[in-house]
């Protein structure tokens, strides 16, 4: 069984629901770098820091429960929004805010019985994975499980408006220069478009074995 497993994609190509099923069937912690990612852009959202100031004396932490603590506190909702989606995704461009969080899910990773996704986890975090995995889907799949998400969570949704941002955001994740989001060379390219998430799941279980 491959201890450590590496999901990488654009946003909404269905990551976190699949890699957080695969760690339950298997037993395996399931971390969100993402959620991280966030959790820095809401701390300068509330705080006015700048990025720099903003990182140096973060404290980020994810329970057991899939919960994540900002400077203490539980964030796991107030991530949620579109405006720190837009927020991490501007953060995530400073090599000081790749390099801290780098180094925290490496430390999360030591363990083994990982699955961690993000956008650089087969690239850059952790490049001696024993799977990796880029699920990707098309934009228009992908803004329209966005929109059913945001409206299942009560918050406005435009889907013309949603597609539009989340075709902004697969630009800046992937030009950006430090640990673009990229497909690893040894990655196994999975295009969710037009699979079921139980059929995603499954193939990560079969490569997994
Ligand atoms: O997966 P997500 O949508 O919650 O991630 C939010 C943003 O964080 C995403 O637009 C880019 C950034 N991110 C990153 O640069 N590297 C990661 N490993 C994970 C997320």
């Amino acid at each position: 069984m491959k201890k450590i497993i590496a999901v990488d994609g654009p946003a909404g190509a269905g990551k976190s629901t699949v890699s957080k099923i695969v760690a339950a069937r298997l037993g395996y912690t399931y971390i969100d770098t993402g959620s991280m990612y966030r959790a820095v852009a809401l701390k300068v959202l509330l705080t006015g820091k700048n990025v720099d100031d903003a990182i140096k004396d973060v404290d980020i932490k994810l329970d057991a429960n899939g919960k994540i603590f900002l400077d203490g506190r539980d964030v796991t909702k107030e991530i949620r929004t579109p405006e720190v989606s837009r927020g991490a995704s501007d953060v995530a461009k400073f090599g000081v805010v790749r390099e801290k969080l780098t180094q925290l899910q490496r430390e999360m990773a030591a363990q083994g019985k990982v699955i961690m996704d993000g956008r650089d986890i087969g690239t850059q975090v952790l490049p001696d994975a024993d799977l990796k995995i880029f699920l990707t889907a098309s934009v228009e799949e992908r803004a329209r499980r966005r929109f059913l998400e945001l409206k299942e969570k009560n918050f406005a949704a435009d889907f013309e408006q949603i597609k539009k941002e989340i075709s902004l955001r697969d630009k800046q994740d992937s030009e950006r220069k430090i640990a673009p989001l990229a497909q690893a060379e040894d990655a196994v390219l999975l295009d969710s478009t037009k699979l079921t998430i139980e059929e995603v799941v499954a193939e990560i279980l079969r490569l997994a074995a």
